[in-house]
């Protein structure tokens, strides 16, 4: 399964397009399975229908856990490191891990949980979230796992979209010096969640929470009731494995769905290839330390389960980079003798602004490959990275996926493929990517951009999205028919190397986070006096774009009530999204460009938020040019 010359990923990449279904079917016969697939493949774009593995059967913590037991029952499978550096980590060893996932499933069974039921996980991210997660897939639960810093009614729109059956969270949580309340956040999702039976109730910072009799169960008695045997349940391979909410240009965020089989080849050889990771059964196992939330596809697929599935050592750090100080994430790789470091560039742009000093006295030499997922990464930064982390002697893969996607498409392969700062280089075999114009027409050559597409599935494709499959298609399958739409701008250049160059749409990307820009708009609209709203990104050096916001309040606030009415749509916002969603800034105006068929031309406020006044295109079809005055006026 792993590449481990160029010239055999040529091969390979070649045999995956002249020959798919042997390629994947080849890769996917060193998994367990409990009956082999009669079909590997079938699919056509247009329903959208995609099939891997066709009646064939498995359970993902068989291949993820009792595959290893016999091997690596002793070798560390789940490194946990705490927020406070002061308080005593965790390391889990396989059979350690196949034993608390048993006893957690059984746990879900005993509170009434069954194959195919929904269950939301609002966790810190602690070995019981991982442990949460694996605990769903034993027994066919389908889980959803929520970002810890979305807010109540984020909760609830999951939850009731997804029509959950349980919730599992903790009392609280711990990022810095900050302790967040979870269960209190939980409780007043609840009130409007008439689906949910059952609260699992974990303790972590022991702070007073309401427990509901009939409702709410801590975890610690529960688990006092259970035995570690749980056989797994047996699974299609294109049953689903979990729902996983993400942003879209319009409307609420939805339910990416992921099936098991597909979905676990899939991270799993992008794992194994894209880190060049190798395990020899007997030896100290690299450690693989992702920095991403579990509440993130990253978490999913290269936190759980990939590393687990390669039976690779994976480290969990409930913490921030800069708590108690920017040394913090070098001292995770020094003390825990970190071989590979996954991260976004937003840390390492955050990092880097607090100089070397951090950096100096920490041993980063067990360091082999550094990773990068999340937003493009900039050329400054790429060097800092491979500089002042790297030594000049870490190959760097940025690597381009999204929620969708399940795993990593395009990368380069650590040490095999050659890099180029900010470009994610080449599709891993398997994948097919096209780049189109307005019009759908492939451009071909190198030396050109366009719109990023995929021509054929991987095994990692979106399958649906929770419960509405006709907005999957007109998301994903419609903009160009036959074509699976990514959503990125991209080009090629004379090499043929792929440079991703951001969302094409309305799409924002905050610090690695996906928004909706008419998401933070209805929720900036929610508070009281705001007539409308337009939102944009614009460039941010630290967060890759900032949210700017352009409101039209129902009377014109003067420079005192301004800033207090700023703050007060920053809580509305908090509330309705949660903190990650707020404007970096807020600018009040009487009007917004719009045509006279009443479309806001954005192209007009994105170049403002730009600070790029000079040149705004043809304006003349704006019902009220004179607004774009004192918009430029007013601009922040
Ligand atoms: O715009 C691309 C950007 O993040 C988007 C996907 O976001 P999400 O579904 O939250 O998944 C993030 C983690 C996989 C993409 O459409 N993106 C992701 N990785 C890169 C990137 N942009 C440039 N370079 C990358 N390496």
């Amino acid at each position: 399964m792993r590449i481990q010359t160029y010239d055999q990923y040529q091969a390979a990449y070649q045999k995956s397009v002249e020959d798919p279904e042997a390629f994947w079917a080849e890769i996917a016969q060193e998994f367990q399975w409990r009956k082999p697939w009669t079909k590997t493949l079938q699919w056509n774009f247009e329903e959208p229908s995609i099939k891997w593995f066709v009646g064939g059967k498995l359970n993902i913590t068989e291949n993820c856990l009792d595959r290893h037991l016999a091997t690596r029952g002793d070798q560390p499978a789940l490194i946990w490191e705490p927020n406070d550096p002061a308080e005593t980590g965790v390391t889990l060893t396989y059979r350690m891990l196949h034993e608390q996932v048993c006893r957690m499933a059984n746990v879900l069974k005993r509170n009434g949980v069954v194959k195919g039921d929904r269950v939301c996980i609002y966790m810190p991210m602690v070995p019981e979230l991982a442990i949460a997660v694996l605990a769903c897939a034993r027994i066919g639960a389908i889980h959803s796992v929520v970002f810890g810093g979305f807010s109540a009614q984020s909760i609830a729109d999951r939850i009731n979209d997804a029509q959950c059956k349980l919730i599992i969270t903790a009392d609280g949580s711990y990022r810095g010096n900050k302790e967040i309340s979870l269960k209190g956040t939980v409780d007043d999702a609840l009130i409007g969640c008439p689906t949910v039976e059952r609260v699992i109730v974990m303790t972590r910072t022991r702070t007073p929470v309401a427990m509901l009799k009939g409702r709410d169960v801590w975890m610690e008695q529960e688990l006092k009731h259970v035995t570690s045997d749980c056989p797994a349940v047996e699974m299609d391979a294109e049953d689903m494995l979990f729902i996983l909410y993400t942003s879209g240009s319009t409307g609420k965020p939805k339910g990416v769905v992921h099936t098991c089989g597909g979905y676990m080849v899939y991270t799993a050889y992008t794992f194994q290839n894209v880190f060049q990771y190798e395990a020899p059964v007997g030896e100290r196992a690299p450690v693989h330390f992702c920095t991403a939330d579990i509440g993130w596809i990253t978490g999913h697929s290269y936190i759980v389960y990939g590393p687990l599935a390669c039976g690779a050592t994976t480290l969990l750090f409930e913490g921030v980079p800069t708590w108690p100080d920017a040394g913090r994430m070098w001292d995770v790789v020094d003390k825990h003798q970190v071989n590979v470091l996954y991260t976004a560039p937003t840390a390492i742009r955050s990092l880097m602004g607090f100089g070397l000093d951090p950096v100096k006295d920490k041993d980063l030499s067990s360091l082999k490959v550094l990773g990068s997922v999340g937003e493009p990464i900039n050329e400054e930064a790429w060097h800092w990275y491979d500089d002042n982390i790297g030594k000049n002697r870490c190959p760097i893969v940025d690597t381009w996926w999204q929620t969708e996607t399940g795993g990593i498409l395009i990368s380069p392969l650590a040490g095999i493929t050659h890099t180029k700062p900010s470009y994610a280089t080449l599709p891993l075999p398997g994948v097919q990517p096209i780049l189109v114009d307005e019009n759908g027409k492939e451009i071909e050559g190198n030396g050109v951009s366009g719109n990023l597409c995929i021509k054929f599935p991987w095994p990692g494709i979106i399958r649906t999205t929770y419960g509405d499959h006709e907005r999957c298609r007109q998301t994903y399958f419609a903009t160009y028919p036959g074509l699976y739409f990514t959503g990125d701008g991209c080009l090629r250049d004379e090499d043929g190397y792929y440079r991703i160059t951001g969302r094409v749409d309305d799409v924002l990307n905050v610090s690695g986070h996906r928004i909706g820009t008419a998401e933070v708009e209805n929720a900036i609209n929610m508070h009281t006096g705001v007539v409308e709203s337009a939102v944009v990104g614009y460039p941010h050096d630290i967060k890759g774009q900032g949210i700017y916001a352009y409101v039209i309040a129902d009377q014109f606030p003067d420079d005192h009530d301004a800033d207090l009415t700023k703050r007060d749509i920053l809580a509305t916002v908090s509330r309705v999204i949660g903190p990650i969603a707020k404007p970096d800034k807020i600018q009040f105006v009487s009007g917004l460009p719009k045509t006279r068929s009443g479309k806001i031309m954005r192209r007009i406020l994105r170049k403002i938020a730009e600070g790029d006044t000079g040149n705004l295109g043809d304006t003349s079809t704006l019902l009220d040019p004179a607004v774009v005055d004192e918009i430029k006026a007013g601009a922040l």
